[in-house]
């Protein structure tokens, strides 16, 4: 089991899709580990998005993303993290696969609704940033013995 940062961005909120794009993450088999409506602070910002902090998008995202409110959830389920970027789709929605939450949902390089952690690595520092401990819920999800056959190779 993998757990991944998946934030719905101050458009998703605005534009009434936040229960569209976690139904999608619901539906796919995702077990929902914490959530929270949440404002970024410029300080969380910074951190969140330290490795972009020379690129010239980036005045624009801490911007964008400290403008309104997002809801962050921390996701979890087998290879969480590939599986919620192919949901992602491509980073700019013009170019987004159709049937992913980009493609379908937008077509902006920058407001393109949802963050998902790239790595496990990003995902650990991640979930730190935005979650306390108390916050991640560990608790029986009972769906999962019919979201992961149990003789199948990495099933639960
Ligand atoms: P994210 O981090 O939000 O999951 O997206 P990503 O991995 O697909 O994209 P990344 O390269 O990490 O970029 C982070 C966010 O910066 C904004 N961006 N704008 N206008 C631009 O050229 C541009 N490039 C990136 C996007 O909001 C992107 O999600
Ligand atoms: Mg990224």
């Amino acid at each position: 089991m993998e757990r991944t940062l998946i934030l719905l961005k101050p458009d998703a909120v605005q534009r009434g899709l936040v229960g569209r794009i976690l139904a999608r993450f619901e539906a796919k088999g995702l077990k929902i580990a914490g959530m929270k409506l949440m404002r970024m602070d410029e300080d969380l910002a910074a951190r969140h998005y330290a490795a972009h902090k020379d690129k010239p998008f980036y005045p624009g995202l801490v911007r964008f993303m400290t403008s309104r409110p997002i809801l962050a959830l921390a996701l979890e389920g087998i290879d969480a993290v590939s599986v919620c970027r192919k949901m992602m789709g491509a980073t700019f929605g013009s170019r987004a696969e159709a049937g992913t939450i980009r493609g379908d949902f937008g077509v902006s390089n920058s407001f393109n609704l949802v963050h998902g952690s790239d790595s496990k690595e990003a995902a650990a520092r991640e979930l730190e940033l935005f979650f306390r401990p108390e916050e991640i819920f560990e608790y029986e999800f009972e769906a999962l013995r019919w979201i992961y056959d149990p003789e199948e190779e990495g099933g639960s």
